[in-house]
């Protein structure tokens, strides 16, 4: 088994966020982690990374406790958001041979096989011709890229990406479904969280939706976006209420609930896919 997370519980001041979460992936696996906002998607992703604080249960990453674990470089991981402003202005090809220095060691210069695998990985995500330019000029869209290939550049077994695809166009997203193919082809392991599939419908083998800190459907994928926000019209309105003064265009020009800044634990409405199983 890839990944093991078992019955855990993660809270935040004493607010239960992961309520006795279980989910199993083996090699080969895409898992798709679907859910509305502030269902606990990304908290239970850290948790399995060992990045959110697990006050029950346990996880596992190749059969070894967090606690033991010590391939990392056998995880490449991709957080949601790209931290707006890190201090040391890094160009473009330094945070993705940061990828590798899991691999070679903090101070054993940069290999011929460490430079082609920044190389490829820059390729792969179409962006090879902005190595050399400060990763803060880029676009988000583009700064979310470059952490992929910075995943993708430690040659890892196991890929989770936190909505990977968010706020990026549909060609980079198209770019980005192949280099995971490929990935997948080679025997790779991917849990990733989304909001829409698009073009990576078809490479998933496994949805797990998360409803207010519980999975409430492990299995069949859904077959279309509309069923990946069954409820979003029911977010839509709860969030509306809800909405923040200022929180700028409202409502969202998809018209989706995943746009907004909302938290959508208070909404009520059925979980798929049994609400459309009606
Ligand atoms: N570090 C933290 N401290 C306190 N509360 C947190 C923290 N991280 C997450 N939470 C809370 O946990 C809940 C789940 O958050 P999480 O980020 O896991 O949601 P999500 O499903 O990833 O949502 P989104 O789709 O918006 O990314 C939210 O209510 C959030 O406010
Ligand atoms: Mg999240």
């Amino acid at each position: 088994m890839v990944l093991q997370v078992e019955r855990a519980v993660v809270a935040y001041d004493g607010r239960p966020i992961l309520d006795g979460v279980s989910l199993s992936v083996r090699a080969g696996e895409v898992v798709a982690v679907l859910g509305a906002n502030g269902s606990g998607k990304s908290t239970l992703v850290k948790a399995a990374m060992g990045l959110a604080p697990l006050v029950g249960g346990e996880v596992r990453l190749f059969g070894t406790p967090l606690k033991k674990f010590r391939g990392w470089h056998r995880i490449g991981y991709v957080p949601q958001r790209v931290g707006a402003g890190a201090g040391v202005p890094a160009t473009v090809g330094e945070v993705v041979a940061e990828g590798r220095l899991a691999r070679r060691g903090f101070l054993r210069p940069a290999s011929a096989a460490d430079r082609r695998a920044v190389a490829d990985a820059l390729e792969a995500v179409g962006l090879a011709d902005r190595a050399r330019e400060p990763v803060s000029v880029l676009s988000g869209g583009q700064q979310q890229r470059v952490l992929i290939a910075r995943a993708v550049a430690g040659g890892p077994e196991l890929l989770v990406l936190d909505e990977p695809t968010a706020g990026v166009d549909a060609v980079s997203q198209d770019l980005f479904a192949g280099c995971l193919r490929r990935f997948v082809a080679q025997g790779g392991t991917v849990v990733f969280v989304a909001h829409e599939l698009g073009p990576l419908r078809p490479l998933i083998t496994r949805a797990v939706v998360v409803n207010r800190g519980e999975i409430v459907h492990d299995g069949a994928p859904p077959a279309d976006d509309d069923h990946v926000h069954p409820h979003a019209a029911a977010a839509h309105a709860a969030l509306e209420v809800a909405r923040p003064a200022g929180a700028g265009v409202w409502p969202p020009a998809d018209g989706r609930a995943h746009a907004a800044t909302g938290d959508a634990r208070t909404v009520t409405a059925g979980v798929w896919p049994h609400a459309t199983a009606v």
